[in-house]
């Protein structure tokens, strides 16, 4: 199988000597070939080059049954990494939306049981199978909008047979979507009402049965653990992350949403791949991250959706610092995983510059998901997942041009998915 892509506007994202990640003042650049062309052989990029050197008789000599797609007036790039979400839920919680838009927070909704302990209530009783088709139909829908690889949470079971079952869903859409997944096991992600007062307990049932029995069965890539006010400390979450270095798994921690919790220089202190979130980011968090292999991810539409303060992106790419950008698509505080919108999201409310929001969400996102050497940019023999967009005037619109899809064609594998 092999596509041909020509007459390409802007070739956006290409890069010669793949990096890992790009931070500080390198995320402003980014590389674009105008009138291009992009050839896709076998699932990998094979080439790309300027229209004005380009045979395409010597291609189709050589691949008679390639598809050819003509891109005038299209930008091409690589798909978004969205490099945080928790996709599988057993239902919305557009009820309790309700009690927000009334004035309730995020932390009084929890304390009277409902958010993610709602979801826990609804896990226990759907099947692996509604489980499983809910959240295909949400893969198929954000891959229309241009993601390739999404990281996928438990933590709505909070309890060993359901986080094993969600964790199980994930491991099934795995094997059943062209989109590239990473699973991140959450037990804890809350405190279950039984463990209220001796949150503890519930945290040596997360080292004790849950962790050993995700590992043996291979269930999990990641780590996480909600380390905020009100929900796990800095100790629950040092005692979590030691437990999963003993079985090689990273962390990729919630950090840093409700306060200043110790959660970033938690994160850093055990190497985590990622700490996302990072709304209370100050000077010592700031310090804690520069020099790190550990990845800021900010989370735009969780900042949005519950009217928080926004994490200081610009702050921090000025200190020299990396920034990702991830969807947390889930049920309570961000329910959308449209990465065109948090790619506006990064313009609009964090004064990011058009590339480094195209940064933030393809290659930054995809070293916080440990595939920046397959993913996040266009680059010879790299994974063949693009966007043909429809006919734009720039690249600068995407993010200007906020709330409509500007994504026609989605290339997974080297295969067209729409
Ligand atoms: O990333 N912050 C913690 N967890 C999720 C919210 C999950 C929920 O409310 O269902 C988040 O925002
Ligand atoms: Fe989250």
């Amino acid at each position: 199988m092999a596509i041909l892509i020509k007459n390409i506007k802007e070739l956006l994202q290409i890069e010669d000597t793949p990096k890992l990640y790009v931070k500080g003042q390198e995320m402003k650049k980014m590389q674009i070939l105008k009138d291009a062309w992009l050839f896709l052989k076998e699932g990998k990029i094979e080439e790309f080059g300027p229209m004005n050197k380009f045979n395409e008789r010597e291609i189709s000599n050589k691949f008679p049954n390639m598809e050819v797609i003509d891109a005038s007036g299209k930008m091409v790039m690589p798909t978004f990494v969205d490099s945080h979400t928790h996709l599988v839920y057993p239902a919305s919680r557009e009820i309790e939306y309700i009690d927000k838009i009334k004035g309730l927070s995020y932390e009084e909704i929890a304390k009277r049981g409902g958010g993610i302990l709602n979801s826990a209530k609804k896990m226990k009783e759907i099947s692996e199978e509604e489980l499983f088709n809910s959240a295909m139909k949400r893969l198929n829908e954000i891959a229309a909008y241009g993601t390739g690889a999404v990281e996928i949470k438990s933590g709505y079971g909070l309890t060993t047979e359901s986080e094993l079952k969600m964790l199980r869903v994930i491991k099934k859409l795995k094997e059943h979507s062209p989109l590239t997944i990473k699973a991140s096991f959450l037990g804890a992600h809350s405190i279950p009402v039984e463990y209220r007062g001796k949150q503890e307990k519930y945290v040596d049932l997360v080292i004790n049965e849950m962790l050993p029995r995700v590992a043996e069965q291979k269930l999990a890539d990641y780590l996480d653990v909600f380390c905020d006010v009100g929900f796990f400390t800095v100790k629950d979450t040092e005692r979590i992350l030691e437990a999963g270095q003993k079985y090689g798994m990273r962390g990729k921690i919630h950090a840093n949403e409700l306060d200043y919790s110790g959660g970033i220089q938690t994160g850093v202190k055990y190497n985590a791949l990622s700490v996302d979130h990072l709304e209370f980011t100050g000077n010592e968090e700031i310090e804690a991250l520069l020099g790190s292999e550990t990845m800021p991810t900010i989370l735009p539409g969780a900042a949005f959706f519950l009217g928080m303060v926004y994490a200081p992106a610009r702050k921090m790419i000025d200190a020299g610092l990396p920034i990702a950008m991830a969807s947390d698509f889930n049920p309570g505080s961000s329910p959308s995983g449209n990465m065109q919108f948090i790619l506006s999201m990064a313009s609009i409310a964090y004064k990011m510059l058009p590339e480094e929001a195209i940064n933030a969400t393809t290659i930054n996102t995809a070293y916080a998901m440990g595939l920046s050497k397959e993913l996040g940019s266009i680059a010879k023999g790299k994974k063949a997942n693009v966007i043909i967009t429809s006919e734009i005037p720039s690249y600068e619109y995407l993010p200007y041009y906020y709330g409509t899809n500007k994504v026609e064609t989605v290339i997974l594998n080297g295969e067209r998915f729409n």
